[in-house]
């Protein structure tokens, strides 16, 4: 086994015991960004590990923002401090910033620069290079600021300037982009509205109350005033419910199996694939959770608990395209579950944004599973793929964390040998995944 390029996957026989998960990635990255413009200082623990939450600690630090990152025990969170410039204290950055592979962080910063009285670059790897940009260059451009990219994709060269709020509905569901008008709309003159007749998860509304922001929600609209001043705050990130998923989905398949998952979010805008495990035959109990879908614990506005998985017969199951917006990064791990078992079939549709992900999450993960000798019928939208169980084989994770693991869960369950080129992939959400996994599979 290798956390490198090349991984060598570990037979999985059944999954027991406990397991936590890093800090959520979209929390972090919001609760980054609020205390760098917040005043005071903010103390950030659990904060995601992974380099895509870094790249977006670096760029803050290039815009002036003092960052301190504390050393824990072995297995503890880290803790990130970040002091606070304040609402007009962030500087021109001296080169180009570096989102990496991250395109929370460049929808994101995207926003937040919008306003600045200065221009800065922002670019990415090869990947985040190849994304598009227009829907936040469209409204952000209408709002007053001046952005220039070639062909709508990064590097995005961003004019910052006084900015007008606009009102605002995304051509396709999507939180970073609600996230960088809000952003934008922070230091903009009037109230800012984003209309979303299908919603997204709800971290940066729920950041902004925690930071001491007003947040005006009215149906399927959300509004800030611009002109808003922030206080610093004290938080704990949870953990994240999309890495969280790789571990339900392989326990949900693997016979025998009951795993608990402890302090993961339960952010109801994140929670629907709860539903779609049971519908494949899983049984979750969540404990901390109130009939009334209230969490028992929530901290700086976001809800959290622990989950507990048993397996049950997996059977086909099919995700709606009313679905797709609240779990879209859910989806190759839950393509995992359904590939572990022979009748079983998951079909998803309205799914076109898969394409423009950390690679082309449709034909990437067709080609992938292909590889381990799992059929997977590919859709413009969407895809159905054969339960096997996989025959083993090569995968390539093309780059994509999520890939990676997705093709590692499954392959923990192949018949044969199974190997994942690209699996280094990982680190951008999920550094200790393999770790995990052999600790899994060693019982
Ligand atoms: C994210 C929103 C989603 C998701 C991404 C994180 C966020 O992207 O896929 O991994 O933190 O706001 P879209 O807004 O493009 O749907």
């Amino acid at each position: 086994m290798t956390t490198t390029g090349f991984a060598t996957v570990p037979r999985v026989s059944r999954v027991a015991g406990r397991v936590r998960v890093p800090g959520d990635k979209s929390i972090s990255h919001r609760y980054a960004m609020l205390a760098a413009i917040a005043e005071g200082v903010s103390r950030l623990t659990g904060y995601a590990p992974g380099a895509d939450c870094a790249a977006t600690l670096a760029c803050l630090e290039a815009l002036g923002a003092r960052v301190t990152r504390l050393r824990q025990g072995p297995g503890e969170p880290g803790t990130v401090v970040i002091e606070g410039c304040g609402p007009r204290g962030l500087q021109a950055p001296s080169a180009p910033l570096d989102a990496a592979n991250s395109g929370t962080s460049m929808r994101l910063f995207a926003g937040l620069l919008a306003a600045q009285p200065f221009t800065s670059v922002i670019g990415g790897d090869a990947s985040l290079s190849r994304r598009p940009m227009r829907r936040v260059i469209d409204p952000l451009t209408r709002m007053g600021a001046a952005i220039d990219a070639l062909d709508g994709r990064p590097p995005l060269t961003i004019h910052g300037g006084p900015l007008t709020a606009i009102t605002h509905q995304p051509e396709v569901p999507s939180a970073q982009v609600k996230s960088a008008v809000l952003l934008a709309g922070l230091h903009a003159a009037g109230r800012t509205t984003v209309k979303e007749p299908t919603p997204t998860r709800d971290h940066t509304e729920r950041a902004l109350e925690a930071f001491g922001g007003k947040v005006i929600r009215d149906g399927d609209s959300v509004a800030v005033d611009g002109g808003q001043r922030l206080h610093a705050v004290t938080a704990d990130v949870p953990g994240d419910i999309s890495s969280a998923l790789f571990w339900l989905a392989l326990a949900a398949g693997t016979p025998g199996s009951d795993l608990t998952i402890e302090g993961v979010g339960l952010n109801p805008s994140r929670t629907a694939v709860f539903d779609v495990l049971r519908r494949a035959g899983a049984t979750l109990d969540i404990p901390g959770l109130g009939p009334d879908g209230r969490a028992d614990r929530e901290v700086a506005g976001e809800p959290s608990g622990s989950i507990r998985v048993r397996f049950g017969s997996p059977v086909p199951f099919e995700i709606t395209p009313a679905e797709v917006p609240l779990m879209i990064d859910e989806i190759p791990g839950l393509a995992a579950l359904a590939a572990m078992h022979p009748g079983v079939t998951m079909t998803v549709r309205g799914a076109r944004e898969l394409r423009v992900k950390e690679s082309d999450r449709i034909s990437m993960l067709a080609r992938g599973f292909g590889g381990l000798g799992i059929r997977v019928d590919e859709y413009e939208d969407g895809f159905t793929i054969h339960g096997g169980p996989p025959a083993g084989g090569e995968a390539d994770a093309a780059g994509d964390h999520r890939l990676a693991m997705a093709f590692a869960i499954a392959g923990s369950r192949a018949t044969g040998p199974v190997h994942i080129t690209g699996a280094d992939a990982v680190a951008v959400s999920y550094p200790g995944f393999f770790d995990e996994l052999d600790r899994i599979a060693r019982g």
